[in-house]
């Protein structure tokens, strides 16, 4: 997607040779027409997969999310990271180990929003070791749903994340894909000659 690609390379700021920093477009301020964008984009790619729920986890995925749930005419989940004080019984949980936090978290989502045979889509905005969507996945999964597939907004191809979620058999789509941020500099799959 080369709207999103030209941020990146303008806008990205490479952080040792593992993270892309993006506060300027979609981890702080956020840009709300490239984000219809890659909503439309997601939209289009999944079109026809019969998609019912978009599911993301707060904070960063909701923009990527809703925009992509509005396109496809459904409506979005983001699974909480933190317990509600509203949210207490009939709740699906499930751990999310973060090796960049070297953390776990439980993420949340209620039984009245996924039910079985919910088609669903997940949607966020990175993707690097994939617990975050492997997690989403089987909180889908736990009620019966199913998942149509994952659509992230940057692939960091050089984690394992990719590569495991398809080897798991689930159909990832990524908008733009990261071979290596090495020596400071983003360089995409598709510009790496083999
Ligand atoms: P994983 O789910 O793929 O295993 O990823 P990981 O645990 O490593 O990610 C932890 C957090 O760090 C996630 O955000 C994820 O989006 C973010 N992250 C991972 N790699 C990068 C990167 O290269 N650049 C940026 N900007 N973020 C990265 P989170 O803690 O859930 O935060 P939020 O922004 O969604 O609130
Ligand atoms: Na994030
Ligand atoms: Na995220």
């Amino acid at each position: 997607m080369k709207l999103l690609r030209d941020k990146v390379m303008t806008e990205g700021i490479v952080l040792g040779n593992q993270v892309l920093k993006v506060d300027s477009f979609l981890n702080h301020q956020m840009d709300p027409v490239l984000m219809r964008e890659v909503g439309s984009e997601f939209a289009r790619r999944f079109a026809g997969e019969g998609i019912t729920k978009v599911l993301t986890i707060e904070s960063s995925g909701i923009a990527p999310a809703i925009m992509t749930s509005l396109e496809l005419g459904v409506p979005m989940i983001f699974a909480r990271k933190h317990k509600s004080l509203t949210l207490k019984d009939d709740i699906l949980v499930e751990k999310v180990y973060s090796f960049t936090k070297r953390e776990t978290n439980e993420i949340t989502v209620s039984k009245k929003f996924l039910l079985p045979g919910d088609r669903v889509l997940i949607i966020d905005d990175f993707l690097a070791n994939g617990e975050a969507a492997f997690g989403l996945a089987r909180i889908a999964e736990q009620v019966g749903a199913s998942v149509a597939g994952i659509g992230i907004v940057i692939e960091k191809s050089f984690q394992p994340g990719a590569r495991l979620l398809g080897e798991a058999g689930y159909r990832v789509d990524s908008l733009v894909r990261i071979a290596s941020l090495e020596n400071g500099t983003v360089t995409f799959v598709d510009e790496v000659h083999e």
